[in-house]
């Protein structure tokens, strides 16, 4: 098999030729490292990962962090369970976000294989902020690389969410451990980071988890937070990926935001997901 990788429109790249659940030579991963870091989401099609191949993939990566507000596989604690049933109306991540921007070290990223799909619907968007920091002027790059955000999740997954980020259990049930949330301390990241991995600059704000740019007050930071958040959803930077079994995203939460669509009411849709620790964010 030759290993290929085809960069897609908007985000993200294509990787043909390569069995995931096989034992990858270091040339080989050190190839799909590589497009991780230049493309920040990553797509393979017709793979068939056992729960077992998926947690050893995700290892030769970084260290699995346990969700703290997911649903976990009940043989499997490192894998969280990504699903909508028939009768729920809510879905997870059915908003544009970055995974764990609340935390001090955010995640890396996640790898998200597809389980039981509906038979249509139930796309995933993908937004580069590689592209929408680099989109900027040089003014204005100068202006918010002078900045700082204020991040949080407990107006998400606290005792009083917010529902624009909707984060729902199988059951329909709001997924939280609201205690845990309550006692999660806001962060403050910069607003454009350096890519720890390919050095790039990315713009690094989110509409679910971004409460205000940091020594300024919420109303002063909303109408520039609109401004940014309607450049990061340009269609020039986005991929719409359609979901088929077998296949497999794994996004980098530095590099993009994504946005799991809710279309496919009355159907079944169940993905597992392993998030993988990150490296402290600098400016
Ligand atoms: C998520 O936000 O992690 C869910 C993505 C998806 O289900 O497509």
């Amino acid at each position: 098999m030759t290993l290929t990788i085809t960069p897609l429109s908007g985000v993200g790249a294509e990787i043909t030729g390569v069995d995931l659940a096989g034992d990858l030579p270091e040339a080989t991963f050190a190839a799909i490292r590589g497009a991780f870091a230049d493309h920040g989401v990553i797509f393979f099609r017709g793979q068939n990962l056992t729960e077992d191949d998926h947690i050893a993939f995700a290892r030769r990566w970084a260290p699995i962090n346990i969700n703290r507000f997911f649903a976990a596989h009940p043989a499997h604690p490192e894998i969280a369970l990504v699903t909508k049933e028939e009768a729920q109306k809510d879905n997870i991540g059915g908003g544009w976000h970055t995974d764990h921007s609340y935390d001090a070290i955010p995640a890396m990223g996640s790898i998200l294989v597809a389980r039981e799909l509906p038979a249509s619907g139930g796309n995933t968007l993908f937004s580069s902020m590689y592209a929408a920091y680099d989109a900027l002027s040089d003014g204005f790059k100068a202006m918010l690389g002078s900045l700082s955000a204020v991040h949080s999740a407990r107006h998400v997954f606290g005792a009083s969410p917010d529902t624009a980020y909707n984060r729902t259990d199988a059951g329909g049930g709001r997924i939280g451990n609201a205690d845990v949330a309550e006692t999660l301390a806001d962060v403050v990241h910069p607003v454009v980071i350096t890519h720890p991995l390919s050095g790039r600059k990315a713009l690094y704000v989110n509409p679910a988890f971004t409460l205000r740019f940091d020594g300024w007050t919420a109303e002063e930071s909303m109408p520039l937070l609109q401004q940014l958040y309607a450049h990061c959803m340009n269609p020039a930077f986005v991929q719409e990926f359609v979901w088929r079994p077998g296949s497999i995203a794994f996004w980098d939460n530095r590099a993009t935001w994504h946005f799991a669509r809710n279309d496919y009411h009355g159907h079944r849709r169940e993905m597992h997901r392993i998030t993988l620790e990150g490296e402290p964010l600098s400016a």
